[in-house]
């Protein structure tokens, strides 16, 4: 057997390779008439079909005729974990109040917090399969799970363990984020303080020693949590060895996102209000700039993120859902693609990097996943289009053949 078909147990042959690999200099990394061969879930071998005899190779072959496969999209910043549903306040919205005001009188967050209290594991699981489902079916192989609906030791913890169930029960790469800093809970309303050592002293030991998230996260906005609680949940996560995530300049610049690029956060998210000198801090750590258009699109935003200015500084943006009850209940990361190119600019090409090599560093996977090279993770999406920006260009319409997560083909 020629040496190449040694490390493969499956080939995909006569391909487009949308590798979105910064080393292969074409738009979107694309290399034509290419196979793409993987062995115990890795790629392991991408290579000219010129160069190799297929008649030499007797394992499974998927001749997939000149269509595109691209890297597993990676949605990497979702809330899905949660109780109830928030139209209520959807439609109050809509007859005039802000999600400022509505968060300020008790709804908001804390509504949803109310009703995830109230369900058991199982029942909040079984209430996000939906929500999941939709995103692996349009072709998302890593998915970001926050908690941050319990704000109790023991209800974030449930959450995070809901998650885990999912990441067992579907084909997906699963990163659990701990929000427990996502509002001030009832209980410490007058206390804030008092709840960030909650979570210091108590709550992230905890998830750390029983590794329920990799990554640790916080809101920073006059209406939840300051810079300074956040440095202080950055220094306690930094010793617990987990990744810094921060919601920062959604609603006002409280300069969160510099301050998380200082700890070398992977990614700082929304960042409407971000301004230069947090732009420069970003690019000086390396830090995932996330932009999440459905919060934007569906709260009515009006203030746009930064883009031009991200690009000039080169600091790389990922794409993501931001799927919650409240600011963005859209469960599809091929819309928040439509959305990031409509709203914000973006071109196509950036949006599939912004849901695939970025998400993946923004996830702190940028070694595991993200683009179609070899000693990657073998997740990759087959596609029935003629031009990869057509990914971003149509919503609804899903024109996914295969799904393979893992280098196994995989039904949701
Ligand atoms: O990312 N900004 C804070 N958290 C969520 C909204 C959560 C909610 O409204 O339930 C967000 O937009
Ligand atoms: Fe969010």
């Amino acid at each position: 057997m020629n040496s190449v078909f040694c490390t493969c147990e499956k080939i995909w042959i006569n391909a487009q390779l949308a590798t979105m690999d910064p080393q292969v200099a074409a738009p979107y990394g694309l290399l034509k008439d290419h196979i793409i061969g993987v062995k115990n879930g890795k790629i392991t071998v991408i290579s000219p079909m010129h160069k190799v005899d297929i008649n030499e190779f007797h394992g499974e072959i998927h001749d997939v005729q000149g269509n595109i496969l691209t890297p597993g999209l990676i949605d990497s910043h979702t809330h899905l974990i949660y109780g109830g549903q928030r139209s209520l306040e959807f439609t109050q919205r809509l007859n005039g109040s802000s999600y400022e005001e509505i968060s300020r009188t008790g709804g908001g967050i804390l509504a949803t917090v109310t009703a995830t209290r109230a369900l058991s594991e199982d029942e909040l699981v079984e209430q996000a399969q939906p929500r999941l489902e939709a995103l692996l079916n349009e072709g998302v192989t890593t998915v970001e799970i926050k908690s941050g609906y319990g704000l109790t030791l023991n209800d974030e913890l449930k959450i995070l363990r809901a998650a885990k169930k999912l990441a067992a029960d579907y084909p997906f790469h699963l990163r659990s984020t701990l929000l427990a800093a996502h509002t001030i809970p009832p209980e410490f309303r007058n206390s804030p303080d008092a709840y960030i050592e909650l979570i210091c002293q108590e709550i992230i030991p905890r998830v750390a020693d029983e590794g329920l998230a990799e990554a640790v996260d916080i809101f920073c906005e006059k209406i939840a949590f300051s810079a300074a609680q956040s440095e202080q949940l950055f220094i306690t996560a930094e010793k617990a060895g987990l990744g810094i995530k921060i919601h920062a300049e959604q609603l006002s610049n409280s300069h969160g996102a510099e301050l998380a690029a200082n700890y070398s956060a992977w990614s700082v998210d929304h960042l409407e209000y971000l301004d230069e000198a947090g732009i420069k801090a970003l690019k000086k750590s390396g830090t995932v700039a996330t932009l999440l258009p459905g919060a934007f699109y569906f709260l009515g935003e009006t203030k746009q993120p930064p883009v031009e200015l991200l690009r000039q500084y080169q600091v790389p943006m990922a794409l993501a859902s931001d799927l919650n009850p409240g600011s963005c209940p859209l469960a599809s990361l091929r819309l928040m693609m439509n959305m990031g190119c409509v709203l914000f600019g973006l071109t196509p090409e950036e949006a599939l990097q912004a849901t695939t090599r970025n998400g993946a560093a923004a996830l702190g996977l940028g070694e595991i996943t993200g683009t179609l090279s070899v000693g990657k993770a073998a997740d990759m999406l087959l596609w029935d289009i003629d031009d990869p920006a057509q990914l971003a260009y149509q919503f609804g319409a899903t024109p996914l053949l295969q799904r393979i997560f893992a280098g196994e083909i995989s039904h949701v």
